[in-house]
């Protein structure tokens, strides 16, 4: 299995790097794009140096490069995810206007019918962002909200990261035990 993990610039970088860490320790592929303000996000928010971030994943793109395998629907790979998704790229991809290999990639993804998962995070959400992403569940994409639960008494900041991050992994179907799942309240 080999999925395509995006970054872009909207704040919560730590899940798009957590989500690496766990594919990487799973022994799962990844070919990472990251947007020029991700790199900016992951200063702002984390103690993480980006050269650590790259090295997490099997193979790094640059977002200007449009001659990556990235930038073609017939390269093989079980999917993609955006991971945090700003409003700009979730904006970019509704319109097809794919000025960057993270947006042409995800254009590739929709196209070629392979999953598509978009983390958002952005809070309130005006008409034209909820209609973006209105217009990108119809097309196929799944919008999975960077909005951790609490049922499973998360502890620490680490726990609600893992909620997203396994939200992200059921999606494809792969085993993980991030966090506990709701068995029922007896
Ligand atoms: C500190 C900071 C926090 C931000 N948080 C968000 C956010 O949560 N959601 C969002 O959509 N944009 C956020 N932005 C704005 C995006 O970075 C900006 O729209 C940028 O153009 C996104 O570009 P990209 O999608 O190519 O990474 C934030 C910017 C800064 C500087």
């Amino acid at each position: 299995m080999r999925l395509i993990v995006g970054l872009s610039g909207a704040s919560g970088i730590i899940y798009g790097i957590r989500l690496l860490e766990v594919l990487q320790d799973l022994g799962i592929e990844t070919d990472l794009v990251m947007t020029g303000m991700a790199h900016e996000m992951v200063e702002i928010e984390t103690s993480w140096k980006t050269d650590d971030v790259l090295a997490l994943a099997t193979c790094c793109h640059d977002n200007a490069d449009f001659t990556s395998v990235l930038a073609s629907g017939g390269y093989r790979n079980r999917g993609m995810v955006v991971l945090p998704c700003s409003m700009k790229t979730v904006a970019g991809i509704a319109c097809g206007f794919a000025d960057n290999l993270l947006l042409r990639a995800a254009d590739c993804t929709l196209k070629e019918r392979r999953t598509l998962v978009l983390v958002p995070r952005e809070t309130p959400l005006n008409r034209i962002q909820l209609k973006n992403m209105l217009t990108l569940a119809e097309a196929g994409a799944v919008i999975l909200p960077a909005a951790p639960g609490f049922y499973h008494r998360p502890r620490e900041i680490g726990d609600l990261v893992d909620h997203v991050v396994g939200k992200v992994l059921d999606i494809f179907g792969i085993d993980h035990h991030l966090t506990r799942r709701w068995k029922g309240h007896s």
